[in-house]
């Protein structure tokens, strides 16, 4: 097996992701190594002055936790689920709205495969730069293509399998995704706030969409132990409304 890239996962659960791109890496920590050491040492111990490592191959949750970060990411809880509701599958065609960090760009480019296709829209060329070399880095460039512009906006695509929102003002891009989706198409917004659920939902139900529906994702860990089982201390904080929604020609 021969990774581009290894998370490095010490015992206290910190985890390094290494990119394997030349012969040697600079890993955080502990300096120059040799990469084709990394490489052979995936699912294996790896030792280095003193500090013992796991060498893994990443997942998309590795991947997306080691981004770097302009804006706000999506959160861990809310992605998969913006990837179920939009029925996204190999070989679809993805439009998202607010690039960002390119964080939720990654798990939909991993969604669609090699044949499938995202294009993510921006107003920002300083974060549309950020989110394409994070894509870059996750080896996912040749699915994603990045567009400077402001999808509130007409833009040119059309037939598209899903339409994906994480902008603040999502209510005002609703026509631009009506226009872009193909019938039965998806819809759907990550907002903070209920107002902004509020303007999205109104915006749906005056136009050709159906099965509009909103959901928070609560995740809860369960911290397993012989002592005891019981759900994590740590706080559930709050990151965002989900809003889905399917496009039609005709409403009932
Ligand atoms: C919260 S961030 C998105 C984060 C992204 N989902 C991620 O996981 O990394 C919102 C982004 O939307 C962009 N944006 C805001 N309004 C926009 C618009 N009308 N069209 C395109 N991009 C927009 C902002 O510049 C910002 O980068």
């Amino acid at each position: 097996m021969h990774p581009e890239r290894v998370v490095l996962l010490e015992l206290s659960g910190a985890k390094h992701v290494v990119i394997l791109d030349r012969d040697i890496a600079n890993v955080p920590g502990v300096g120059v190594v040799r990469t084709d050491i990394l490489r052979a040492a995936v699912g294996r111990r790896w030792s280095v002055g003193g500090r013992a490592f796991l060498v893994l191959t990443p997942s998309i949750r590795d991947t997306v936790g080691a981004v770097r970060r302009q804006a706000q990411i999506i959160g861990p809880k809310d992605a998969p689920s913006l990837v179920w509701n939009c029925d996204v599958k190999a070989g679809d065609f993805v439009v998202e709205v607010g690039a960002g960090s390119g964080a939720l760009t990654l798990v939909l480019a991993q969604a669609v495969g090699p044949d499938g296709h995202v294009v993510t829209y921006d107003l920002r060329p300083d974060f549309l730069e950020v989110a394409r070399a994070n894509v870059s880095d996750a080896g996912l460039a040749g699915r994603v293509e990045f567009k400077l512009g402001d999808a509130r906006m007409a833009i040119p695509e059309t037939g598209v399998d899903a339409f994906v929102l994480d902008i603040p003002d999502p209510w005002e891009a609703v026509g631009t995704a009506a226009n872009a989706l193909r019938p039965c198409g998806h819809f759907a917004s990550n907002s903070p706030n209920v107002e902004q659920v509020n303007r999205t939902v109104a915006a749906l139900r005056a136009g050709t969409f159906v099965e509009i529906r909103t959901v928070e994702i609560i995740e809860r860990e369960i911290e397993a132990s012989e002592s005891g089982t019981h759900p994590s201390f740590a706080p559930l904080g709050h990151t965002g409304y989900l809003t889905f929604a399917r496009h039609v020609l005709e409403k009932l």
